[in-house]
């Protein structure tokens, strides 16, 4: 016999499959959960038989799949396997994880770091380690869902303000009676808008209120900032935060997450940050393979230079010709194409004239501003640059979204 609490899940599984199926056109079909498989050195992807121009990728960098970094992974497996034995805190930790430690610290300009196997486990970790009930924490509307996650978790109350508005934060802070710890959290660059927190302004007001500042550099680390060494950078190094992290599943081509700041708040966070204290440590591949894309970050700035170069050329071509780029101002740039069918209908017109560029829909944004989020890469040489203006602009035509 089926058990009462059995139905009650299969009412939820059910629930999930009437959502889905709801989204389902054709578009959406072929836009979502497609196998891309990258095409060594170039910007290219092979799908169902198909060779197109990947313009919505993460690896800001373009040192997926670099040789290098490969070859640091491969290193890594030889030396220490493939798995790891176990937590950080008792035999899962190698020299690699130490070193990966040392050197995101001296890269983001902080005295030590922490390594978390996701970037989702850093910002809960974090955030968990900072705060619990008694505590309270702002939010910027668009912070990342894993921020989201680690302050519901955390049991601190929430208070979300307006989208890069210091002076709505403000308010917020003003109105708090929370006698704990104030923590107001920000991603440097929103994911689906790839605009930039107002950084000075927000440090004023959290200096006013006592509150501490958190940022997120998940999109970033190698994106902004002369070279690539994010928010800080940015606004030339005239302010500071007070608790700075970030992926290595992004411009860094491996995965995990990273926290950085004083010697003394790592220590509290390796014994309070429970994602870290309770999972596997990060695989030696990944690590390996993190610590030669930092080195090679730093020795190459030219690469942030070219994302920012072509990010640039890319958003005024379309904006020129009437599209709608958002408040963008980085390597991100929104395609907004208004309603979700709108969208999916436009991401299916750019696969047709060559390129992938892929839907975000409600409610991950708004409604009504469905878009396709476009990400330029260190691989995307000019040319790639101008055939995927070109394919952007004849299938918005045929969209009829210019
Ligand atoms: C702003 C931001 N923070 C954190 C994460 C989570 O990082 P990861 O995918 O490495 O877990 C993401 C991932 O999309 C993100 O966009």
């Amino acid at each position: 016999m089926v058990s009462a609490s059995w139905q009650r899940f299969e009412e939820k599984i059910a629930a999930t499959h009437t959502r889905v199926k709801g989204l389902e056109t054709n578009s959406h079909r072929r836009n979502s959960f497609m196998p891309y498989t990258p095409v060594a050195g170039t910007p290219y992807v092979d799908v169902n038989g198909e060779r197109l121009l990947m313009m919505s990728g993460y690896s800001y960098l373009g040192l997926y799949g670099d040789e290098r970094v490969n070859r640091a992974a491969h290193q890594a497996i030889e030396t220490y396997g493939t798995g790891a034995h176990g937590v950080r805190a008792l035999a899962g930790t190698t020299p690699l994880h130490e070193e990966l430690e040392s050197e995101i610290a001296r890269f983001v300009n902080r005295e030590a770091s922490l390594v978390f196997s996701s970037g989702y486990a850093a910002n809960v970790g974090t955030v968990g380690a900072i705060c619990g009930p008694g505590d309270a924490v702002f939010l910027d509307k668009y912070d990342h869902a894993s921020i989201v996650d680690g302050c519901q978790l955390s049991g601190a109350a929430i208070t979300r303000f307006r989208h890069n508005d210091p002076d709505h934060l403000d308010r917020r802070l003003q109105d708090s009676d929370s006698a704990g710890v104030k923590l107001v959290i920000v991603d440097s660059v929103y994911s689906m808008d790839g605009d930039i927190a107002p950084l000075p302004q927000l440090r004023k007001v959290c200096d006013a209120h006592g509150a501490l500042l958190m940022v997120d550099e998940a999109h970033a680390l190698g994106v902004i900032g002369g070279t690539g060494r994010g928010i800080e950078e940015h606004f030339n190094n005239q302010v500071a935060v007070d608790i700075k992290l970030g992926t290595l599943s992004k411009g860094i081509p491996s995965m995990g997450g990273w926290v950085a700041g004083t010697p003394e708040m790592i220590y509290h966070l390796r014994y309070a940050a429970r994602p870290f204290l309770f999972s596997a440590a990060l695989a030696p591949a990944q690590t390996g393979a993190a610590l030669e894309a930092i080195r090679i970050l730093e020795q190459e700035p030219e690469r942030v230079a070219h994302i920012q170069r072509e990010s640039a050329r890319l958003r005024a071509i379309l904006t020129e010709a009437g599209m709608n780029t958002g408040d963008s101002e980085t390597a991100v740039i929104p395609v907004i194409a208004g309603s979700d069918e709108q969208a999916y209908d436009y991401a299916t017109s750019c696969r047709e004239a060559g390129i992938v560029g892929l839907p975000v829909v409600t409610p991950a944004v708004p409604t009504g501003l469905a878009r396709l989020r476009i990400a330029i890469t260190a691989r995307h040489q000019p040319e790639h640059i101008d055939q995927a203006a070109d394919a952007f602009l004849v299938a918005a035509a045929k969209c009829e979204l210019i």
